[in-house]
């Protein structure tokens, strides 16, 4: 992190930004997708890249010292409280969005998203960008670096599978290493207190409804109806391009039997990611593979495991269902949209 090629690549990074081009960067959670947050034109391109709906609003990124008051039009209470604890990590905070920061950022809405990252790289990424900026200030919008819809990368190497039409002249990707979260960052909305709404979860992370309410004092509400759009959101999301079922034990168990497979024709060699190898496992198209008990540990690995499994020929991946505990929301709400784009 601190020789000489990575402390040159990041500057050349941080130029690139100000040109107005496009940096892949690591952070805690997953690689993001980089651009001015200031320049419509690279949150164009980053739309363009990810093949999203313009409509969608992306995350910025800025560095721990950052002077919020430029971004946000305000920030209530509940919102320092919750900087004061999980920043720099894991957590986005919508906010009221500064009049001078371009709609685009947001896709047209009031608000914008901020979220200070603590991976080392992009904290020097987003200080080096910054310093390049008139004002002092400089944000980076990113949004994870993966085609719409996709598994979110959390090493370097996924995010060149990603894009492999653009070369290193028109995406730098800079390498940090596996991203210790592995899932997106929790999302919470702060941005309509006045209106009497909120703090409202939007999207669940590491960063649980429990410790948030430790914070507030209350826990956060849910998304109702008039909840700002998080593309997260949509149901099927966060898919890999093999089919993925959430499988019971039982049905495990079941499956381990030789049984509970209805079309075995078409289900020539599955894969199972179970908790426990089942102790009679004797039906020969299933490979099975182990995963953690820990939500966290889990969570870690959940994204690079799937796409390791996606470049294998299964015609399915199955997933043990996890315990429906707080602990394991955020692994559950992400396995539960992939399971949900194959119906
Ligand atoms: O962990 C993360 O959050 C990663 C890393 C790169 O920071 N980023 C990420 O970005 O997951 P993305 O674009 O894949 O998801 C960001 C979510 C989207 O669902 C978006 O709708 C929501 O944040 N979001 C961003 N700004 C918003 C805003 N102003 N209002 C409502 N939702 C917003
Ligand atoms: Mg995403």
């Amino acid at each position: 992190m601190n020789s000489p090629d990575m402390s040159r690549l990041l500057a050349q990074a941080a130029q690139k930004l100000a040109a107005g081009g496009l940096v892949a960067f690591p952070t805690e959670t997953v690689y993001g997708l980089g651009g001015d947050a200031e320049n419509p034109e690279a949150i164009a391109a980053i739309y363009a890249a990810k093949g999203r709906p313009a409509n969608h609003p992306v995350i910025v990124h800025v560095a721990p010292e950052a002077d919020l008051t430029y971004w946000a039009a305000s920030i209530p209470a509940e919102a320092r409280a919750l900087i004061q604890a999980f920043w720099p990590g894991p957590l986005t905070l919508i906010l009221p969005r500064a009049s001078h920061i371009p709609a685009a950022v947001s896709g047209g809405q009031s608000s914008v998203g901020l979220r200070c990252p603590s991976h080392p790289v992009a904290q020097t990424l987003l200080r080096e960008f910054a310093r390049l900026k008139p004002s002092g200030q400089g944000g980076v919008a990113a949004p994870s670096a993966n085609k719409f819809g996709q598994v979110s990368p959390t090493q370097a190497a996924h995010v060149r599978a990603e894009f492999p039409e653009l070369g290193e002249d028109r995406l730098m990707v800079l390498e940090g290493g596996p991203s210790n979260v592995g899932i997106e960052s929790t999302i919470v909305d702060v941005s309509r207190l006045d209106d009497g709404i909120g703090p409202v979860l939007l999207r669940p992370g590491h960063i649980t409804a429990e410790q948030l309410a430790d914070v507030l004092g209350k826990p956060p509400a849910r998304p109702d109806a008039t909840a700002p759009r998080v593309s997260g959101s949509l149901k099927a999301h966060y898919a890999p391009h093999t089919p993925l079922r959430l499988v019971t034990r039982a049905q495990v168990l079941a499956m381990a039997r030789g049984e509970l497979m209805p079309s075995r024709a078409e289900n020539r060699r599955v894969v199972a990611l179970v908790f426990e190898a089942p102790p009679d496992a004797s039906a020969s198209y299933i490979d099975w593979r182990v995963c953690s008990c820990d939500p966290a540990l889990f969570a870690r690995d959940l994204y690079a495991v799937l796409r390791a499994l996606d470049a294998q020929d299964y015609n399915c991946i199955y997933i043990e269902q996890p315990p429906g505990t707080e602990a394991w929301r955020a692994v559950n709400d992400r396995i539960g949209r992939a399971a949900a784009a194959f119906g």
